[in-house]
């Protein structure tokens, strides 16, 4: 039986860490589907299309990966879609409250989808979209920590103009290729 699973998110912006995480779905199951939440109350940098186009175009080279976006419950999205997993990145201890509400929460409401939690490399386990927003805001590089359509667009929204941006202070920071 093939193998359907939701991977769904804010993805504002989507980062390198989003992508590991896909990547490693990707060979797992046999289609993942980002899945963007709309959510007209949660303020967003980017919008649902922007986020929609930069996700379509960052897994590109991924065949079995899919975008879409959903409101309302992500189980009854899930449902609705066939799937049977909801993918979800664990980076560090600090994730693991939320999520394990989450993921218990959305048992509770559909018992035939199964919550399954992935680690991204340790290369991205301390990143997330918030803080690299919050790092472009304030003039820093986010080299390598995002696809470079995402840096060049949170400079263009977010970042200040002041001339010399800071740059990481041991060269570029380049992605793994694998974990
Ligand atoms: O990237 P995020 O913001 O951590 O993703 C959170 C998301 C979209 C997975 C979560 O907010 C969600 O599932 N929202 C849909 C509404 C829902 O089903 N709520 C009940 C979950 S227990």
């Amino acid at each position: 039986m093939k193998v359907l699973a939701v991977y769904p998110g804010s993805f504002d912006p989507v980062t390198h860490g989003h992508l590991d995480i896909i990547r490693r779905g990707s060979r797992l199951f046999d289609r993942i589907v980002v899945a963007i939440l709309r959510n007209p109350e949660k303020k967003a940098l980017f919008s649902l299309e922007e986020r929609r186009r930069i996700l379509v175009n960052a897994t590109s080279g991924i065949p079995n990966v899919t975008v879409d976006s959903f409101d309302g419950l992500l189980v009854d999205y899930a449902h609705r879609r066939g799937a049977r997993v909801i993918v979800r990145g664990l980076r560090a201890l600090s994730d693991f409250e939320y999520e394990f509400q989450m993921a218990l929460m959305n048992r509770r409401l559909d018992s035939s989808i199964e919550t399954v939690f992935m680690m991204p490399s340790e290369t991205y386990s301390y990143l997330s979209s918030r803080l690299v927003k919050e790092v472009v805001r304030l003039g820093g590089s986010v080299a390598g920590l995002v696809p470079p359509e995402v840096e060049r667009r949170l400079r263009a929204r977010v970042g200040n103009r002041l001339k010399g941006s800071r740059r990481p202070s041991r060269g570029k920071v380049q992605p793994r290729r694998r974990g």
